[in-house]
């Protein structure tokens, strides 16, 4: 299946989509940890994403597109994967259209995950991640076992995200709603939008996108 995770910052794309790859197998492609892993690594594409990304702005279309286009042609990709975090514009969702045509694919869904505002900004002010596998937890509603050291990498500190800070966040919401809820029309255009509901617990949230997918 070829899936797109959309929503809002917050609303669980990440916690959602990493789960849904494992159990079916396919590649989970994450353009923000594709972006943060740049940033760390001080490539050409982390030094010019960096200040955007710390700003809760988005990178330009042209750089996303080309990195979706290599990373979704990997053999992991073949028998299906989840995108998070793209497409993000509308030039985004069309040029994966002509993408996935141009390679006599299509995709099979898209669904919009939904949640109160004060929630995403509440679930991103406690999340953390392990530097080491990027596993994320919330200090409210999951945190880790032992303070604040990874369950599965004893010693390793988790940290907070630059954008998780209360300012950047709420800015990245007010770009979400301009540039990336025009997308909830698009896809509802194309006739391939399911909307779920992301405000219950985490396997419900997951029982519920299962459900409607039919997977
Ligand atoms: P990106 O990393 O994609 O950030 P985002 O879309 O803002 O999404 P988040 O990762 O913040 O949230 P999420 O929905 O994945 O929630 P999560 O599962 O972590 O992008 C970062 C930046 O990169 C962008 O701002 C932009 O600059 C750039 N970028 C990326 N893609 C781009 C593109 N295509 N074009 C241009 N620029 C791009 O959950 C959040 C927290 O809530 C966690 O703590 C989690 O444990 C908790 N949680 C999850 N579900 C629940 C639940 N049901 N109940 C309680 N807590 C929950």
């Amino acid at each position: 299946m070829r899936l797109v995770l959309l929503g809002p910052p917050g609303v669980g794309k990440g916690t959602q989509g990493r789960r849904l790859a494992a159990q079916h197998s396919w590649a989970l492609i994450s353009t923000g940890e594709i972006l943060r892993d740049a940033v760390a690594r001080q490539t050409p594409l982390g030094l010019e994403a960096r200040k955007r990304m710390d700003n809760g702005l988005l990178v330009p279309d042209d750089v996303m597109i080309g990195l979706v286009r290599d990373r979704s042609a990997e053999e992991d990709a073949a028998d299906g994967f989840v995108l998070d975090g793209f497409p993000r514009t509308v030039p985004q969702a069309n040029a994966l259209d002509s993408m996935l045509q141009s390679r006599g694919q299509r995709l099979d869904a898209a669904v919009g995950l939904d949640a109160p505002q004060e929630e995403l900004v509440r679930r991103l002010s406690a999340r953390r991640e392990c530097p080491v596998c990027k596993r994320a937890y919330n200090m409210i509603t999951a945190p880790p076992k032992n303070d604040q050291e990874c369950d599965d990498h004893p010693g390793t500190v988790l940290t907070q995200r630059e954008d998780d800070k209360e300012a950047t966040v709420r800015r990245r919401l007010e770009v979400y709603e301009n540039q990336t809820a025009p997308l909830l029309d698009y896809y509802r255009g194309q006739g391939r939008l399911r909307m779920v509901p992301a405000t219950g617990a985490v396997d419900d949230v997951y029982h519920s996108l299962s459900q409607a997918l039919g997977c």
